[in-house]
């Protein structure tokens, strides 16, 4: 048998999508996957308790501090960013215009995600799952942990069904729309906010006269398993990147079966 991959999370919230995926690691519905650590850019979230509880070491990501500075001597923090960090190239890589303050943005964003560089070095990560986790990668993080494109190993969870409304608040988004069919998708990371080829995705209706609470505690419900369901595929190696005739990179899931065989 493969070595198990080791899984670090990444949260800033409840965390109940990184609980799913802690319990399903320790009851073997992902068997060859193990967490090592998990990290959060807020000292208070309840995700760190349930990684505490599950012995699973945790760390403080400081965007927090880095940003404080940034506001203290504004017009420094490029001197604090990595020796390697290009903001040029992170700025065309992002989707972002060309502004002081998405400058400044990028500049903390690589101060901060080589703190988080290291700490995955440290416990030799082989695959992040970002699980409610409100800040965005940059490149200069993407391109150092996954190096090459083929082999994405950054996974997230968004609450829609991609590409319809990416961004923080999809449930509120989505209900307010008056869809009658909403869901969720868990996608490899790229660059640009919730675009990264699809793993997988899982849908339910709307039910007549619903509040938004329970649309949204029915979708979360539909998070967890499809989380796990995505993020076991990955640990199988049973998932692959494949360039389709329009030019777009999608994941396509080798059967079992074949896998097996191989
Ligand atoms: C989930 O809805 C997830 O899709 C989104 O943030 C929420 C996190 O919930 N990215 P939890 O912290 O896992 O309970």
């Amino acid at each position: 048998m493969n070595r198990k991959l080791k899984i670090a999370g990444l949260i800033s919230g409840g965390g109940t999508n990184l609980q799913a995926l802690i319990d399903a690691c320790a009851n073997k519905q992902i068997y060859n996957g193990e967490f090592v650590c998990v990290g959060s850019d807020k000292l208070d979230a309840f995700g760190l308790t349930r990684a505490k509880n599950a012995n699973i070491p945790t760390f403080i990501l400081g965007y927090k501090e880095i940003s404080s500075l940034a506001k203290s001597s504004p017009g420094r923090i490029h001197l604090n960013t990595p020796h390697d960090f290009k903001l040029e190239e992170a700025l065309k890589k992002s989707d972002l215009p060309d502004t002081e303050e998405n400058r400044k943005r990028l500049c903390i964003r690589a101060i901060v995600e080589y703190q988080l560089l290291n700490e995955l070095k440290k416990y030799a990560v082989d695959v992040l799952v970002l699980a409610g986790f409100m800040r965005i990668l940059s490149s200069y993080f993407l391109d150092r942990f996954q190096p090459d494109p083929a082999k994405p190993k950054v996974l997230n969870i968004h609450p829609a069904l991609s590409p319809s409304f990416p961004g923080e608040h999809g449930y509120e988004d989505a209900y307010d729309y008056g869809v009658k069919v909403h869901g969720a998708t868990v996608h490899y990371v790229d660059h640009r906010k919730d675009t990264g080829p699809i793993i997988d995705q899982s849908c339910y209706k709307r039910l007549q006269n619903e509040t938004i609470e329970s649309f949204k505690a029915r979708g979360l419900m539909i998070e967890w398993e499809l989380y796990v369901n995505a993020l076991n595929l990955h640990c199988e190696n049973r998932l692959k990147i494949i360039t389709n005739p329009s030019g777009r990179r999608i994941v396509e899931e080798i059967p079992r079966k074949i896998f097996a065989n191989r």
